[in-house]
């Protein structure tokens, strides 16, 4: 994309960001781990959403530019949420909450969702341990039965002191393979980035 085509697009954005949905404006990121996310595992969450008896709910936690345009790619009624008030212009107009993803609870009903996606968070916000295990814990309490949720972090030493798969809370998740097309492992690594797919168990 041109250097012209990108600024028009940021304008478009900065003038009306519902004008920027109905135009297909995106700002999407080219790193390997963010192709993935968007190819690999946003294909097997929408074959998982239209497996569901409901329509389908999803909640995605942080919102940034480059993940803006993810409702739109998401076969699911989403909901975003972001600590930062100034993150809610990327939220989903009319579903985005301003809040913190360590109190989900104060903010939907229990078991209301059918996948919770919290990529970029451990290791960019949420770098105390008990952030991780509120996370999980919160996580937990908002899927419903069954429900899965995608985490993409780092938790390499430079970026926290802790392993999130050593997290108490982690236990109240089973890692999944999902078994759909190329995705044969519950686990993918990218250098320091790691996406797993956890599926609540109902009692842990
Ligand atoms: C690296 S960005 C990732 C954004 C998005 N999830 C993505 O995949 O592009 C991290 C975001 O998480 C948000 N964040 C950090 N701590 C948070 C918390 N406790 N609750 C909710 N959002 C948080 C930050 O404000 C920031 O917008």
């Amino acid at each position: 994309m041109s250097r012209l085509t990108t600024k028009l697009q940021r304008l478009v954005f900065k003038i009306s960001p519902h004008l920027a949905i109905a135009l297909g404006v995106e700002f999407p990121l080219k790193s390997a781990n963010r192709k993935f996310l968007e190819g690999e595992i946003f294909d097997y969450l929408n074959a998982f959403f239209t497996q569901q008896e409901q329509p389908a709910k999803c909640l995605f936690l942080g919102t940034d530019k480059r993940s803006w345009h993810y409702p739109r790619c998401l076969a699911a009624k989403v909901f975003t949420l972001d600590i930062e008030p100034k993150k809610a212009v990327y939220g989903n107009r009319g579903h985005h909450t301003i809040g913190s993803a360590a109190e989900l609870e104060k903010h939907y009903p229990s078991a209301s969702f059918d996948v919770v996606i919290a990529n970029g968070l451990i290791g960019f916000g949420m770098n105390q341990e008990q952030d991780c295990e509120a996370l999980l814990r919160a996580s937990h309490a908002v899927l419903k039965a069954g429900g899965l949720l995608l985490m993409g972090y780092n938790d390499g030493a430079e970026f926290v002191n802790f392993k999130v798969r050593e997290a108490k809370h982690y236990q109240l998740f089973e890692e999944v393979a999902p078994n759909h097309k190329a995705l044969t492992r519950a686990q993918y690594d990218f250098d320091d980035h790691i996406f797993v797919f956890l599926k609540k168990r109902n009692h842990p």
